[in-house]
């Protein structure tokens, strides 16, 4: 059956205690909706539809990436209310399922599953059995086991307080007769709300069939409302992505600790040691080891590579067997070919890095052109900005650069150069041979040193 998604966003969060509206605030480091289109997204729905309306700008900024259709809800009268203003723009006859914004960590097999059991029901309803059924909805049940009934926490009475199966917000309504189930709501209730969830009762009064499905992980429907569910939303989030690596494999020194905000596609045999980050999209191939505390954004880095601790990599590309840290800043526009080696105190940036290169201490490399088997002198420095403009530095294969060497670009180092510690290299640097630009050393005779002056000063 085609299918359209409703997302309902359109509340305002207090709880939160911002300014800003709730579901843009992130969760592993993405807004808390877009991991609720994502989910969504599985289904291949043919529309997704955001109900925005506290904030609408601010949330209309935070998914314009996003491939879903805007409705405004320009007064919050209830999730029925904000169902109600998307029936014009929902395609005919869809079936429409109906998602929470502030519930993000929904699988989406487990909304396929419900979409898949829907059957002849005009309203299947995604229920679950939390710890604490203190403020859902509760799901009131026939003696046949039928749905007949949602009734919200202040309008429960004290034997329908009982109840333990709650109402997670998400439905799935059959689009015949869609239209007019929704628009058959009211809002005599204890809210003084148009609730969404009455459709239920509206449902089943008529003789429709209205079903259940219990999420087995009630994790997955946890809502946020305030910043302690945001930290726990986030702790599980944590707990998922730490066990969907060890089940590919991955070793991880401690599962607890350990951050993925984004996309991490691992090979086989990878360790990752404790306290990483990993960002946006970031590969690691087989055999990869990452030491402690490292942060990782957008980054591929090959087979047996090996990232020591403390190190920062963004938008860089990693050949196999570099050795990279510890106390690395590898910033965007790095590649290292094979067998790189950077060592402790060394930032790069915009430079490429040839095969079996080293720069093993102390240095900044930008805007670098660098041959192979290159290796470059404790505290070497390349010069690359004047005040205003960037110039390159290009360091061909085989070339030795002493200690302390400044490299004043735009410069050229030609192949197999030796550059003698302490240069300041300001002009293109010839083959083969060895240059130097360094004041000669001299032994003053009859010098002492300064003595502390006495008296009044
Ligand atoms: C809702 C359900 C309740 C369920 C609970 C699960 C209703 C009436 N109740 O209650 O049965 O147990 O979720 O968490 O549906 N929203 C709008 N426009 C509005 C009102 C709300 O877009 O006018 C959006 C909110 O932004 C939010 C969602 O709908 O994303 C749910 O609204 P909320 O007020 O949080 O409902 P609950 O009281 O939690
Ligand atoms: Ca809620």
């Amino acid at each position: 059956m085609p299918l359209s998604v409703v997302i309902l966003a359109a509340g305002q969060g207090t709880r939160m205690m911002s300014s800003r509206p709730k579901v843009v605030h992130e969760l592993a480091g993405k807004p808390i909706l877009q991991h609720v289109v994502a989910s969504s997204r599985e289904l291949q729905p043919d529309q997704i539809i955001l109900v925005v309306g506290h904030g609408a700008a601010q949330v209309r900024e935070a998914m314009a990436q996003q491939p879903v259709t805007f409705v405004e809800q320009a007064q919050q009268l209830g999730t029925g209310h904000a169902l109600q203003q998307c029936l014009d723009v929902i395609d005919t006859g869809n079936d429409v399922l109906v998602l929470v914004g502030d519930v993000p960590l929904i699988r989406g097999a487990t909304l396929a599953q419900l979409v898949k059991q829907r059957g002849a029901a005009a309203v299947t309803v995604l229920s679950f059995i939390p710890q604490n059924p203190h403020g859902y909805g509760r799901i009131v049940r026939a003696a046949d086991g039928g749905v007949c009934a949602i009734v919200e926490q202040k309008d429960t009475s004290r034997a329908q307080a009982e109840i333990t199966e709650c109402n997670s917000g998400i439905l799935l309504l059959r689009g015949a007769g869609l239209r007019k189930l929704v628009m058959a709501l009211d809002n005599t209730n204890a809210q003084g709300e148009y609730y969404l969830t009455d459709v239920v009762a509206i449902a089943a009064a008529q003789g429709e069939i209205v079903s259940a499905v219990v999420c087995e992980d009630a994790n997955e429907v946890n809502g946020i409302n305030n910043q302690q569910q945001l930290a726990q939303v986030e702790t599980l989030y944590r707990q998922r992505a730490a066990s969907a690596l060890m089940a590919q494999g991955v070793k991880l020194y401690d599962p607890t600790r350990i951050d993925v905000r984004g996309e991490l596609t691992v090979g086989h045999d990878v360790e990752i040691d404790i306290n990483c980050i990993f960002e946006g999209e970031v590969s690691l191939g087989d055999n990869v080891r990452i030491g402690a505390n490292c942060v990782i954004r957008n980054t591929r880095i090959d087979a047996g590579s090996e990232i020591k601790p403390m190190t920062s990599i963004e938008d860089a590309i990693i050949g196999r067997k570099v050795s990279i840290g510890p106390f690395a800043r590898i910033r965007p526009g790095t590649e290292c070919a094979d067998e790189v080696r950077i060592g402790n105190f060394v930032e790069t940036k915009q430079a490429r890095i040839g095969q079996g290169s080293k720069v093993n201490h102390l240095s900044y490399i930008g805007d670098t052109e660098m041959g192979s088997g290159v290796n470059i002198g404790a505290g070497t420095i390349t010069c690359n900005y004047d005040g205003a403009n960037k110039f390159k530095t290009i360091i061909e294969d085989g070339v030795f650069v002493g200690s302390d060497t400044q490299l004043v670009a735009p410069v050229r180092v030609a192949r197999n150069a030796t550059i003698g510690a302490g240069s300041t290299i300001t002009k293109d640097v010839a083959a083969d041979r060895l240059t130097l630009s360094r004041a000669k050393q001299v032994t003053i005779d009859g010098w002492s040193r300064p003595k502390k002056q006495t008296g009044e000063t």
